[in-house]
């Protein structure tokens, strides 16, 4: 192998351990919604309200992340990156906790098929609550 080559090699060696160092690896992107009370974790748990987070940060599942039921537990880095209104995301990141199926959820989404619906507590701390869908990023930790 060449000097040059080496050299390649290195640059590029350090480049993928500093974008892993750093946390420059990014998530998928989708959309979120949210609901409202009564919060039941019925597809995942019936209805054991223990399951819930204490501090209010959980999700039901879209389509899209449901996967028959796996996702029930599953937690998520979650993020506002913009909507339909301008300054609606507040930029902070959040961590979650699916606890529920939105398509069969007891209290209805603010929107449709979305990639997940958040609890109140957790759209409002990444959006505007008065926001019906916003897009997120969103990455499983
Ligand atoms: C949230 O959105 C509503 C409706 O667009 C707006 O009237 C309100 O000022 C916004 N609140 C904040 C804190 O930006």
């Amino acid at each position: 192998m060449s000097k040059l080559h080496q050299l390649h090699l290195l640059q590029w060696f350090l480049l993928l351990s500093s974008a892993e160092l750093f946390g420059l690896s990014r998530g998928d992107v989708g959309t979120a919604a949210q609901y409202s009370p009564p919060y039941l974790p019925t597809a995942c748990y019936g209805n054991n309200v223990g399951k819930i987070p204490v501090d209010n940060y959980f999700a039901s599942a879209g389509k899209g992340i449901w996967d028959n039921g796996a996702s029930c537990g599953r937690q998520y880095r979650v993020r506002c990156l913009s909507a339909l209104a301008k300054g609606t995301c507040t930029g902070t990141t959040i961590h979650l906790k699916i606890v529920d199926r939105s398509s069969t959820s007891v209290s209805h989404p603010s929107f449709d098929g979305t990639t997940m619906v958040l609890s109140e507590s957790a759209f409002k701390a990444i959006a505007n609550i008065s926001a019906k869908e916003i897009n997120i990023e969103y990455q499983q930790i």
